[in-house]
């Protein structure tokens, strides 16, 4: 279940044309179950028309400081009261100027400045507006005022430009309201993971590798960072995107991968083995794509140095967090890892339950037993793990 589910978000939408993509925000946050209640600007409604926030919202959508349809009068005042947060998405640079400047001259500045519960701006403006110094002097401003910033991005602008002050995608701006909400477990705390398949290759175009699909390790350094770790993930090759305000280190093969955490583990306080490594590489990688001359091949294999044993074993070990994915006896070979890694913490499942899927059925194992948590959406065990972790830490 998302933390965003019964929580009344106010959407402000200001008028830039990034406003196409709040209506995309708007569906995912109603899909994760929250009450979206959104109020555009004028020039807001002139990129994007209420009817459209209407509908995928289900609520009335505000426009108009002098709005007759509240019987009090007061929407400026009622919008923003019951809300858990306003988020404007996208806040133009002239809506960030008159919100450092406590303007209330429209409906939604209005709410703003009569707000008592936390203001989220995602900023979308053309780059040069994004640098200009009265921009950059306003946001210091609002920042100074408690409002949150999220983004903008670098990249393609609607202009035909490229630099900074595109919105954040609907995508990220849903997942970083949703680390707004998330308890603070792992403040302070840096967590190296590691996820995903390792790929070992047996010439240029071929190798071994396996089905892990990566979604389980995602989950948790999405689940970590938005816990407030900070979160480097040495990932094998996935096709998902990389959470919000997480560290990726892209890697193929196991000793890529056990090079990249040796790298990353000075400073952490955890480390946390998902991927699947391969547990063994061919002996050497043919320079050249092998030809199918002959009636059979034989790759000869040797072992893949075990990463999690190898950080659990070091004399400065941080908190190590193992997984296993079983077909069998779940129970004896996730002790039996548990005790020869020698991990404080092991985190079992069946393949069958588990690999590939988006849901997940997991039991965790530690010096005080077996913890069995319900079967969820990966993105909510990963949330089950982190609350167990953040306990055994003692936060
Ligand atoms: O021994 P097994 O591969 O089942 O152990 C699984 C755990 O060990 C996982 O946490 C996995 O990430 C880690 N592991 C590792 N390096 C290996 C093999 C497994 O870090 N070579």
């Amino acid at each position: 279940m998302s933390v965003l589910k019964g929580r009344r978000i106010v959407l402000g939408v200001s008028g830039g044309i990034a406003a196409y993509k709040a209506a995309e925000l708007v569906r995912l946050l109603v899909k994760a179950g929250a009450d979206v209640h959104v109020v555009l600007s004028e020039g807001g409604a002139r990129f994007v028309t209420p009817v459209t926030f209407q509908a995928l919202s289900g609520n009335t959508v505000w426009t108009d400081l002098w709005d007759a349809r509240m019987p009090n009068n007061m929407a400026h005042i009622d919008l923003g009261r019951d809300a858990d947060a306003i988020l404007v998405a996208p806040a133009t640079a002239d809506f960030l100027a008159r919100l450092a400047q406590g303007r209330a001259d429209d409906l939604l500045s209005t709410l703003c400045l009569a707000r008592d519960v936390p203001l989220i701006v995602a900023p979308a403006m053309n780059r040069q507006m994004w640098e200009a110094p009265p921009t950059q002097r306003n946001l210091g401003l609002i920042r100074a005022d408690g409002v949150t910033v999220f983004g903008p991005a670098a990249g393609d602008q609607a202009c035909g430009e490229v630099g900074m002050g595109r919105m954040l995608e609907p995508e990220e701006l849903f997942e970083r309201l949703e680390g707004f909400f998330v308890p603070k477990l792992l403040a302070g705390r840096k967590v190296v993971m590691t996820a995903g398949p390792t790929f070992e290759a047996i010439d240029p175009v071929r190798g071994i590798t396996n089905i892990s699909s990566g979604k389980m390790g995602y989950a948790l350094a999405r689940a970590c960072a938005q816990a407030g770790a900070e979160v480097v993930l040495v990932s094998g090759p996935v096709s998902l995107p990389v959470p919000a305000d997480v560290r990726c280190v892209p890697v193929a093969s196991a000793l890529q991968m056990r090079a990249a955490v040796l790298d990353a583990l000075p400073g952490a306080q955890v480390f946390i083995g998902v991927a699947a490594v391969a547990d063994y590489r061919p002996l050497e990688a043919a320079e050249h794509k092998l030809k199918k001359s002959a009636a059979t091949l034989t790759v000869s294999l040797t072992p893949n140095p075990d990463i999690l044993a190898e950080v659990a074993a070091r004399e400065d070990a941080p908190f190590c967090v193992g997984f296993a994915a079983e077909s069998r006896d779940l129970d004896a070979y996730a002790e039996g890892k548990r005790r020869n890694k020698r991990l404080p913490l092991l985190v079992g499942n069946l393949v069958s339950d588990g690999m590939g899927g988006d849901d997940n059925t997991v039991i965790l194992y530690d010096d005080t037993g077996r913890h069995p948590l319900p079967r969820a959406p990966k993105a909510e065990v990963a949330q089950g793990i982190v609350a167990h972790l953040a306990r055994l830490l003692g936060a």
